[in-house]
């Protein structure tokens, strides 16, 4: 058996399911997944690059506790996060006979993740699903809350559902061969729990910053474990984002302007997150909710992540122009996620653009 370094739940009632996480424990999966009443047949899926990494150990895993197991692949990148992929899984999960008991394991990063969820609620109305996040930014954020999807040509992950998996296994030594410029990007999401609800946390980020650059094992964990522990509790708090769950776009609308302006090719998600931090540092220093002191906190500890702090140069009008077609945007106004000090936030509707765009 793994080390089990943390085992957390997310309490949803009849959706409860718990997280583990540790290192090598990719080999408890089927031990796991047969602690559930789940059916004999499962599906994989994951991507080429994870397959050649990780998909024999997490199917002989749960070959040895008796699962007869389908590998489905996907190819590797957001661009591929779309219908015709889900279609691809579609088929491939009715050629290998999947029925209603039977359930799939999403191995790989966010793409993997959503789509497999989004085809996990869907396929014959919802049969069970396990997410396996092997990147950093799955581990802490897309692979616990349940929301799955897919893009749509007219704008990233329009079509999905509020799906939440059975289980979590997060095993922390596949981070291991995850790129360092993607390790770093999952990281900002770290910051960000940090800067919206939890000061320790933020300060514990903040004085092992070396540390966690460089992968020490027992900080990364603790790092993780935290986020998932924050993610939880703001979901159980709200499962559908009828209202606090947003406290998690934090830094989320100036990102999505940043990652649209720029064709999605120039930033990582977390790097756009990262930029857009500092945006929504600045403008609640502007409100008066936080310090210069605090803003500059949040900086440092960004740029020790070799994150980029710096708004990519478009006209203001640019800017503008893709913020109001946000998704998030309701009869001309955005609820927009300032910090308040380090460790709390608060949302507001904020209706006049040139106090968001003002500074550029
Ligand atoms: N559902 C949610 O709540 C939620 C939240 C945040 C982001 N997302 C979604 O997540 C996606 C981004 O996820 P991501 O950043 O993981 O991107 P990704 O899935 O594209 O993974 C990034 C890259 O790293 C590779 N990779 C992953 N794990 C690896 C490992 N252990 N070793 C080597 N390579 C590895 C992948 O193959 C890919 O090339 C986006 O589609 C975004 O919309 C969803
Ligand atoms: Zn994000």
């Amino acid at each position: 058996m793994g080390i089990h370094v943390a085992e957390l739940t997310v309490n949803l009632g009849p959706r409860s399911y718990k997280i583990f996480l540790g290192n090598g424990n990719l080999a408890d999966l089927g031990g796991l997944c047969k602690s559930l009443d789940f059916g004999k047949s499962a599906a994989v899926i994951t991507n080429p690059k994870i397959s050649g990494l990780y998909a024999a150990a997490a199917e002989s895993s749960l070959s040895s506790c008796g699962f007869n197991v389908t590998r489905v692949e996907i190819p590797d990148g957001e661009s591929y996060k779309n219908s015709e992929t889900l279609n691809h899984i579609y088929g491939a999960l009715i050629d290998a006979g999947l029925d209603r008991k039977s359930f799939i394991v999403a191995l790989g990063g966010g793409v993997v993740g959503d789509i497999s969820g989004f085809a996990a609620s869907t396929y014959l109305r919802g049969i069970p699903f396990v997410q396996v996040p092997t990147s950093l930014l799955a581990q802490v954020d897309s692979s616990v809350g349940g929301k799955t999807g897919i893009n749509h040509h007219l704008g990233k992950n329009l079509i999905g559902t509020f799906y939440q998996p059975r289980l979590v296994l997060i095993d922390a030594d596949t981070l291991l061969t995850l790129p360092q410029r993607e390790y770093l990007s999952g990281l900002a999401e770290i910051v960000k729990y940090g800067i919206v609800c939890d000061a320790d946390f933020f300060d514990f980020l903040f004085d092992n910053k070396e540390k966690l650059v460089n992968k020490d094992t027992e900080t990364v964990l603790a790092a993780i474990s935290n986020s998932c522990r924050l993610k939880a509790s703001v979901v159980e708090n709200d499962e559908m984002e009828a209202g606090i769950r947003a406290v998690l776009n934090y830094g989320h609308t100036f990102a999505h302007a940043v990652e649209s302006l720029t064709s999605y090719g120039e930033f990582l998600h977390g790097e756009a997150v990262s930029i857009g931090m500092v945006r929504a540092a600045l403008l609640s220093e502007e409100k008066g909710y936080s310090t210069v002191k605090d803003t500059a906190r949040i900086i440092n500890l960004l740029r020790e992540f070799n994150l980029p702090t710096g708004l990519p140069d478009f006209p203001t009008q640019a800017y503008c122009e893709v913020m109001m077609r946000d998704k998030k945007v309701r009869d001309g106004g955005i609820n927009f996620v300032f910090n308040k000090g380090i460790g709390r936030c608060i949302i507001e509707r904020v209706n006049d653009w040139s106090f968001l765009l003002g500074h550029l």
